[in-house]
């Protein structure tokens, strides 16, 4: 399972990418928000995180008809060949995702909370889906329940010829909230965790991992005083 960072923070994917193991970043409009981005900056912003890391950026469509996404999912496109365009999964997502695929923009279809959903994802050529595990736990439902079921049903088939070079459909673990997300999205078999910064951080921390060198620190200290 490869992990991208779920933030539009420059600082944060900076160190992350310094730590050898960032494989793309993904971002939405409430992330840039976050930040205090502004419209005028976004194009500016998109290519300097696509300069932080080697891999893919997602940047979101914001539009809601099928001509106006494919126009906005163009002009991302434009801006990096690593932007890879964010579009929810609906009718008109859906097929502005046929038509971007076909002229070989790569697509995440977000939001994605069902197997069929997930389904029309990959048959309308997407290149990455993302099941939201977080947000059907916030509502005391089974987030990794779901995203099980998402990757075990496009296991099923061959869904090459959909996409976009023939490159087959990977499974983005999004809405990720803790490291037992993490966990549970290996153990599914999640091609890709987008987590948040201190999700990462959490991801590295082990009670035992700090006791284990507090012992080795103080046993190597009676080494060098002897
Ligand atoms: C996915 O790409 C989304 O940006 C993200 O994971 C949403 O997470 P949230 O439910 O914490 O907002």
């Amino acid at each position: 399972m490869k992990f991208f960072l779920d933030t539009a923070d420059l600082g944060e994917i900076a160190e992350a990418a310094s730590w050898g193991v960032l494989a793309g970043v993904t971002t939405n409009p409430s992330l840039y928000a976050r930040i205090g981005g502004k419209l005028s900056d976004f194009e500016t912003h998109v290519r300097r995180i696509c300069d932080l890391v080697d891999g893919p950026v997602s940047a979101e469509s914001t539009a809601t008809g099928r001509a106006d996404i494919v126009a906005q999912g163009r002009a991302l496109a434009a801006l990096s060949p690593q932007v890879v365009v964010k579009v929810p999964v609906t009718v008109e997502g859906l097929a502005a995702t046929r038509a971007l695929a076909d002229e070989g923009v790569r697509v995440n279809m977000t939001l994605c909370f069902s197997v069929p959903q997930a389904i029309l994802a990959a048959r309308s050529g997407a290149r990455y889906v993302s099941p939201f595990v977080g947000r059907f736990d916030d509502i005391a439902e089974d987030g990794a329940s779901q995203l099980g079921d998402i990757v075990e049903a496009l296991g099923n088939y061959d869904l090459s010829s959909c996409g976009v070079a023939h490159e087959t459909i990977e499974v983005i673990a999004a809405s990720v909230r803790n490291a037992g997300h993490v966990t549970q999205a290996a153990l599914l078999g999640a091609d890709i965790a987008t987590v948040p910064f201190k999700v990462l951080k959490a991801c590295v921390a082990h009670p035992l991992t700090d006791r284990g060198l507090d012992a080795f620190d103080k046993d190597w200290k009676k080494v060098t005083n002897a």
